[in-house]
C-alpha cells in the first residue's frame, strides 16, 4: 500500500490531499478571499494566508482520509510554477514534515499536475493525448506522451485565458475573479451581439491582449454615447467575449488535433469550468470524432488531489528529491 500526501500552494489556494494506492481519499482546499478587494492575487498576502492555512488544511486532509500521519509513505508538493513566496510555504512545510516522518519527498510540476488530474477518476485517457490547459496563469496545448513526458505544442504569448476573462470582467465592472461571472451573464446574452477580433497568431500559440484592448475601446466609445450601456448590455457583452475566447482556444486545439492526428482531447485548469468552453468542446469533438476528457470541477481549479496523484505516479518509480530542493517560480511543462 502507498499513501501519498499532496500539498499545493502555488497561488491563492492552500490545499492538501491524501492518495492511497492511486485513489484520492481527501482533497481539502482553503480559499483565500482577501484578494477580491484588490482585484487580483496579492503575492505577499497569499504567502501569509498559506502560512495560516497549511497546518489545519493538512490535518483535515489526514483526518478525512481516516489515516494517521505515521502511515504516510511520501510527501508530494508543488515546486512550481507559481508565486515564489506562496511556493516557499508549501515547499518548506513538505520538507520539514518529510524530515520529521523520515519519508521521501516528491516534487511536482503544477502544470503537469493539472494534466494528471485526468488520472484521478474514470474515464482516464490513454497516451498519447492532447491537453488544453487553461488557467489564470497559463494557456497551453500539450501533447501528453506519458505521465511525465509532455511536449509543449503552443502557449500564450501574453495573457492567459483566465486572465483574459478576469481582465475583461474588470473592464465590465465585475469583481475578481470575473471568469465565473462572465460565464453566468453569458448564459443570458447573445454571443453575436458584438463583433470582437480573432487574432491571427502563427502556429499553435495564443494571444489575448488584442481582445482586451478591443473590449476596452468598445466600452469606452459606447459609454460615451449612452452612460447606461454597461448595465443594459452586460449579458450580450459577456456572451460575445466568452464566445470569442472560446473560439480562439478551440480553433487552435482543432489545429493541434489535425496536425498530430491525435483524437483523445482533454481540458484542464480553472477555465475548463467555463460552460461555453465545455459545450463548444463537445460540439467540436462530435464533429471530428474526438474522445473528450473533462475532469470534475474540484479537480479543474487548483487543488492538491492533482499533486497527490502526480506524486503517487512518481512514488511508483521512486522519483524522489532531497532536502536541498527549492521552489521554482518558472517551470515549463
Ligand atoms: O486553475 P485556476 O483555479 O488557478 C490558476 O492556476 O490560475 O484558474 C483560475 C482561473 C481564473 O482566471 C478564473 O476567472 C477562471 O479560472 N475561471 C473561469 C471560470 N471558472 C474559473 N473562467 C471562465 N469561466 C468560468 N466558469
Ligand atoms: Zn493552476
Amino acid at each position: 500500500m502507498a499513501i501519498v500526501l499532496g500539498i499545493e500552494s502555488s497561488c491563492d489556494e492552500t490545499s492538501a490531499s491524501i492518495c492511497i494506492d492511486g485513489e484520492i481519499k481527501s482533497n481539502i482546499i482553503a480559499n483565500q478571499t482577501i484578494h477580491a478587494k484588490y482585484g487580483g492575487v496579492v503575492p505577499e498576502l497569499a504567502s501569509r494566508a498559506h502560512q495560516q492555512h497549511i497546518i489545519p488544511t493538512v490535518n483535515q486532509a489526514i483526518a478525512e482520509a481516516k489515516i494517521h500521519k505515521n502511515e504516510i509513505d511520501a510527501i508530494a508538493f508543488t515546486r512550481g510554477p507559481g508565486l515564489l513566496g506562496a511556493l516557499l510555504v508549501g515547499t518548506s512545510f513538505a520538507k520539514a514534515f518529510a524530515l520529521a516522518l523520515n519519508i521521501p519527498l516528491i516534487e511536482v510540476n503544477h502544470m503537469q499536475a493539472h494534466i494528471l488530474a485526468h488520472f484521478i477518476e474514470e474515464p482516464k485517457p490513454s497516451f498519447p493525448f492532447l491537453c488544453l490547459t487553461v488557467s489564470g496563469g497559463h494557456t497551453q496545448i500539450v501533447r501528453v506522451n506519458d505521465y511525465f513526458d509532455m511536449t509543449l505544442l503552443g502557449e500564450t504569448l501574453d495573457d492567459a485565458a483566465g486572465e483574459a476573462f478576469d481582465k475583461t470582467a474588470k473592464i465590465l465592472g465585475l469583481p475578481y475573479p470575473g471568469g465565473p461571472l462572465i460565464d453566468q451573464h453569458a448564459k443570458l446574452g447573445n454571443p453575436t451581439a458584438f463583433k470582437l477580433p480573432e487574432p491571427q497568431i502563427e502556429g499553435l500559440n495564443f494571444s489575448f491582449s488584442g481582445l482586451k484592448t478591443a473590449i476596452l475601446y468598445l466600452v469606452r466609445d459606447e459609454v460615451k454615447k449612452a452612460p447606461g450601456f454597461l448595465s443594459e448590455r452586460i449579458d450580450d457583452l459577456c456572451a460575445s467575449v466568452q464566445q470569442r475566447i472560446v473560439s480562439i482556444l478551440l480553433n487552435k486545439l482543432k489545429r493541434a488535433a489535425l496536425e498530430t492526428g491525435i483524437k483523445q482531447v482533454a481540458i484542464a485548469g480553472g477555465v475548463s469550468a467555463n460552460s461555453g468552453l465545455r459545450t463548444g468542446l463537445h460540439e467540436l469533438g462530435n464533429q471530428l470524432g474526438w474522445e473528450i476528457f473533462i475532469p470534475k470541477l474540484e479537480y479543474c481549479t487548483d487543488n492538491a488531489a492533482m499533486i497527490a496523484i502526480a506524486g503517487y505516479h512518481k512514488y511508483l518509480v521512486k522519483d524522489f528529491v532531497q532536502q536541498d530542493v527549492t521552489p521554482q517560480p518558472r517551470m515549463s511543462v
